[in-house]
């Protein structure tokens, strides 16, 4: 089945889908994302990642290129023409296409807009999340304002490549005080040698997100106590339990973390638990 990508107004075949050159996201990175997971060709977290989006523009005053409703039109309809039944549907929003000049482009430049969607095989990830991951970490080299989900991933893209060359699958960022502050594209979670669950406050330079945010009402309602405190790689190394979440991974466990086994090596009850409930509300929520 061929792909289809959303362009500035219309649906081409992905491998015709192009940006220009003078694109101040290819240029400049001067733009922003989100990803949404796919339940059963709907949208987990809509809300929250919709949200996120228009705080992201006005942070960086990038215009809102279309209303909600239109958006999520475009969104839905990628999906369907993409067949996407479990998945992801991605949204690049950046400040359009002007000559090349560090500042803002002229006033009513418009914003370009990409949106694709890819299918992921949920017995898959399901059969990832059953044997867990390997964690490697590494310092977070990366800018001020990582609450913003913009397109300048490049420490990122290192960080993830960092754990691909040592055979892990995600890679944890630390920061100058020796605290982890979140994964290459994930948030970062333990349940601490006391049992405590913990997670690095959204106060620290870190991407709020929205599976962490559906997570903490989940939390709630299971009444599993929380604590948002960052903790260090060796805190983590000797945790009972592991785990990281996202659009797309939801939360996955991790059972090592550079070299070192989590508990008994094994996904733990808490993240496999937490798992379930995520991808149960998930479903039901999808919009
Ligand atoms: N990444 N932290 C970072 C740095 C991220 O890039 C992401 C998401 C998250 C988790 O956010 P959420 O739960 O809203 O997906 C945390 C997406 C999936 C990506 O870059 O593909």
């Amino acid at each position: 089945m061929s792909r289809v990508a959303y362009v500035n107004g219309q649906y081409v075949p992905h491998n015709r889908a192009t940006v220009h050159v003078e694109d101040r996201g290819f240029q400049f990175a001067d733009g922003v994302y989100e990803v949404w997971s796919v339940f059963d060709g709907r949208m987990a977290d809509f809300d929250g990642h919709m949200t996120r989006l228009h705080r992201s523009l006005s942070e960086l005053r990038i215009d809102i290129p279309m209303s909600r409703e239109s958006l999520t039109q475009v969104l839905k309809e990628t999906i369907r023409r993409n067949r996407v039944r479990n998945g992801i549907v991605y949204l690049q929003v950046t400040r359009g296409t002007a000559r090349r000049d560090h500042p803002f482009p002229p006033e009513g430049t418009p914003p370009s807009v990409v949106v694709t969607s890819k299918s992921i095989n949920p017995m898959k990830s399901d059969a990832t999340a059953a044997n867990g991951v390997a964690v490697v970490t590494t310092p977070d080299i990366r800018w001020g304002r990582c609450d913003i989900k913009t397109v300048g991933l490049l420490a990122n893209v290192l960080a993830k490549q960092h754990a691909r060359d040592r055979g892990a699958y995600e890679c944890w960022m630390v920061d100058d005080m020796g605290l982890v502050t979140e994964g290459s594209s994930t948030n970062a979670w333990i349940i601490d040698e006391h049992g405590k669950l913990r997670t690095r406050d959204t106060q620290a330079n870190i991407l709020k997100g929205c599976t962490r945010t559906t997570l903490l009402d989940i939390l709630k309602e299971e009444g599993i106590e929380l604590e948002e405190r960052g903790f260090t790689v060796e805190e983590a190394q000797r945790a009972k339990e592991a785990f990281f979440t996202a659009a797309g991974a939801f939360v996955m466990p991790a059972v090592s973390i550079d070299g070192v086994k989590i508990g008994n090596g094994k996904p733990g009850p808490v993240a496999t638990r937490l798992r379930e409930l995520y991808i149960e509300r998930g479903t039901r929520d999808a919009v």
